[in-house]
């Protein structure tokens, strides 16, 4: 199974942690149950990651997704809540999230900010189900999430991790993973939805392309552009991203953009983590977190200054300084 090798090779390089790969793996496989395929890769991981340690060591640090409910509605709105949510990472004191509450409506567009470290991947870990709350609930319709099928909830609930990794496969598989045979045009026009078709097509084999045979010939924001392909072809109820512009090209980052709202206005509720102020801005709400802690809320003329700062920072660097882009350490 050629899955890992780029992973792998990341990982050799020093380019990812093992962490980052397994976690990898947890998002994208999470529509089976994610400890099964864990074994059943188990081989291929520890061959690609050449230390069985680490990822036990992973493992034992990292707790599982629990088991897998059985809600599976037709008529999901989407509307995602998060009730007085707190996370403290496994051996560690101090809380991630200190009591976040935060609603996410259908056809809302909601931007989140906050410096390095405030605890926003954390959040979008817990809404992918990486994590679960250590005290608070998220819930889906009224519903807390663990109510619902894992397959389900990860095609409603499209998330596009921060430092997104592919698989060893075609692009075209890539981009329909999980999805279970979509059709060239399919796959074409959600690549076009993100400026990634003329990427792709000028490769020598086009969307056949296997990614491990272009080692890390991919750009950050190429392999972004992939990821969100993959999240927009699914068509998902909710849609998160995570610093989704950080590595994307101009011409890409005002094409995904145009989509992002474009979901929004088709009903879509939209959470995007985001460091650019013009994107923020173009958001229904902005919702600032601070140190774990929700910590400004509203629209974005009452929550950005013009300069894109905002209003009330106090002396930290704020997201915005123009489009810095917010660098993936967090
Ligand atoms: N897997 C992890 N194990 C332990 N601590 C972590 C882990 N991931 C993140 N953290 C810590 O949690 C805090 C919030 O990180 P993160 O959610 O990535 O912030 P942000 O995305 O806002 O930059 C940081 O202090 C970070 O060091
Ligand atoms: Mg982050």
């Amino acid at each position: 199974m050629g899955i890992l090798y780029y992973g792998g090779q990341l990982v050799a390089a020093g380019t990812v942690s093992t962490g980052d790969l397994v976690t990898f793996l947890l998002y994208q496989m999470q529509f089976t149950d994610v400890v099964e395929v864990l074994l059943h890769y188990y081989p291929t991981l520890t061959k690609a990651v050449g230390s069985s340690e680490k990822i036990f060591e992973f493992l034992d640090r990292e707790p599982q997704v629990a088991p897998s409910g059985t809600m599976a509605p037709h008529d999901l709105q989407g509307h995602l809540q998060l009730e007085d949510v707190w996370f403290s990472y496994p051996g560690r004191q101090e809380p991630v999230l200190k009591g976040v509450s935060l609603e996410l409506r259908p056809g809302e567009v909601v931007a989140l900010l906050g410096p390095p470290g405030a605890g926003k991947s954390t959040l979008v870990a817990l809404v992918s189900r990486l994590h679960q709350p250590t005290a608070g609930r998220l819930l889906l319709d009224g519903h807390p999430l663990p109510a619902y099928q894992h397959s389900y909830l990860c095609r409603q609930v499209a998330v596009v991790p921060q430092e997104p990794l592919l698989f060893a496969r075609s692009l075209h598989a890539n981009i329909s993973y999980g999805l279970g045979g979509s059709s060239r045009a399919q796959v074409t026009a959600a690549a076009r939805r993100v400026g990634a078709h003329n990427f792709i097509t000028r490769l020598p084999q086009g969307y056949d392309t296997e990614v491990g045979e272009l080692g890390g010939q991919l750009s950050g924001g190429q392999r972004q552009a992939v990821a969100i392909a993959r999240a927009l072809l699914r068509d998902p109820r909710i849609l998160i991203l995570d610093e989704h512009t950080s590595a994307l090209d101009t011409e890409s980052q005002q094409q995904v953009e145009q989509e992002i709202l474009a979901a929004g206005g088709s009903g879509r509720a939209v959470l995007m983590v985001t460091g650019r102020a013009a994107l923020a801005a173009r958001a229904q709400r902005v919702v600032v977190l601070e140190g774990g802690e929700v910590r400004l809320q509203g629209p974005p003329h009452e929550v950005l200054r013009p300069d894109g700062l905002l209003q009330d920072w106090g002396q930290q660097g704020a997201p915005g300084e123009g489009d810095r882009g917010s660098g993936g350490e967090g």
